[in-house]
């Protein structure tokens, strides 16, 4: 990425700059000098661009990426925000020096408690894991928001946008929404799937499990299952859309619910939001709260020793990238993002994806 062409826009937000930036989709990949394609779709060579996110598909090579950390059993808890980075564009791609980043938004801590906010101004937060799953099981005990067109979630997320949902919308405080999405594609019908009958999903804490495995996917509620995807029930038009890419963890407060969101979404979050709810006017922020954060791997070959990362190959079977063990560093060597240049390179992203109108693919 040459620094310059992204600082353009930041000056003056105005749609055509935009352009300034190459970009990079399933068809048109980024240029040997500018590898890396973000997440949102900009070619880069630097954090944000060759880090979390970044599209192997449509990077220069499959191998322009930086590796993606290699999974670790853990339990986070946070009983400070020290394993937090609060600034991604500050992110080296070390993921033993933090658990998570914050890549849009603002963090605090309330008691031994994570907790994010959204305010008028921030758009919302969102934080990723600095390391990637492949397989395997992820609980997360949370407190979801519950304000009409506030959205929490609780989800991974890969590099080729092979996404699990666990997504609370608005002010329904009873239920929980499953979905899961094969390289982004949208179905018609969705996979989306609802639990009910929860108490209170804002006021009690409740574990939430994504339990994804090889050959069969399972959303569980305090330990239950309430919902099985197969493997071999997601056959489509002979292709097998399951995911099956490396994926990050995110968590994310959102506003759906704003002037500028398609119908269809304002109504699914419950409503325009209200930032003269009494709750907001008091606390200055709408929040969701994380209390930990609990992953077991199952990769599906069991890495050695010196293993750090995964990397992508060629594809195993129609349209499925096949995945390989690299010991590889996954630092960008001293090249984090475009600090000293335009502040904060995600923020400026950001900007960037909502002038694009990208505002949906962003949580
Ligand atoms: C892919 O990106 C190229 C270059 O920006 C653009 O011309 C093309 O329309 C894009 N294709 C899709 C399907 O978005
Ligand atoms: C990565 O972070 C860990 C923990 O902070 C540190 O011990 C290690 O030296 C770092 N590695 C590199 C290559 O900077
Ligand atoms: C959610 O908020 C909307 C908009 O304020 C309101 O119409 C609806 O009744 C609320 N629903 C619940 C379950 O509180
Ligand atoms: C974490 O999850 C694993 C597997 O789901 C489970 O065996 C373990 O007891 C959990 N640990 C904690 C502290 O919840
Ligand atoms: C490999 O799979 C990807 C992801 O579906 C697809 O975009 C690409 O066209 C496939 N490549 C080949 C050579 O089939
Ligand atoms: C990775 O493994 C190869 C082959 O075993 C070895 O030659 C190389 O030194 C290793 N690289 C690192 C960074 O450990
Ligand atoms: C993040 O760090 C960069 C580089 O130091 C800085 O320019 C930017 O203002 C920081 N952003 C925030 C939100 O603190």
């Amino acid at each position: 990425m040459h620094s310059l062409a992204v600082l353009l826009p930041l000056f003056s937000l105005a749609l055509p700059l935009v352009q300034a930036v190459a970009t990079c989709n399933a068809t048109t990949s980024c240029p040997a000098s500018a590898p890396c394609c973000s997440e949102f779709g900009f070619c880069g060579s630097t954090q944000p661009f060759c880090l979390g996110g970044c599209n192997p598909l449509a990077s220069h090579t499959l191998d322009s990426c930086k590796p993606n950390p290699i999974c670790k059993n853990a339990v986070h808890t946070f009983a400070d925000n020290s394993r937090v980075l609060s600034n991604a564009t500050l992110f080296d791609g070390n993921a033993s020096a933090y658990d998570f980043i914050v890549e849009s938004g603002n963090i605090m801590n309330s008691n031994g408690e994570l907790a994010m906010l959204l305010t008028e101004q921030n758009g919302g937060t969102r934080i990723s894991s600095t390391r990637y799953f492949h397989y395997g099981t992820v609980t997360a005990r949370l407190k979801a928001s519950r304000w009409a067109g506030i959205v929490t979630a609780f989800i991974t997320m890969s590099n080729v946008k092979d996404e699990i949902d666990w997504e609370f919308p608005g002010n329904t405080t009873t239920e929980a929404q499953s979905n899961y999405f094969w390289q982004g594609l949208v179905t018609k019908p969705n996979h989306g799937d609802v639990a009910t009958g929860l108490s209170d999903t804002f006021s009690n804490y409740h574990d939430y499990t994504i339990d994804w495995q090889p050959d069969t996917l399972k959303f569980l509620i305090d330990g239950k299952v309430v919902r099985t995807v197969k493997k071999s029930d997601t056959v489509a038009d002979g292709v097998t859309q399951y995911p099956t890419t490396p994926a990050r963890i995110q968590f994310s407060i959102w506003p759906a619910g704003t002037a500028s969101s398609a119908a269809g979404t304002v109504q699914w979050s419950g409503g325009l939001i209200d930032y003269n709810d009494p709750d907001y006017v008091s606390a200055g922020h709408f929040y969701a709260l994380v209390q930990s954060v609990n992953i077991t791997c199952n990769d599906p070959t069991p890495p050695g020793a010196d293993i750090t990362a995964y990397v992508y190959g060629a594809n195993s079977s129609t349209n499925t990238p096949s995945v390989a063990l690299t010991n590889a560093t996954t630092d960008l060597n001293g090249v984090p993002g475009m600090q000293g240049l335009a502040g904060n390179g995600i923020q400026l992203l950001l900007a960037m994806s909502l002038a694009a109108g990208l505002l949906g693919q962003l949580f």
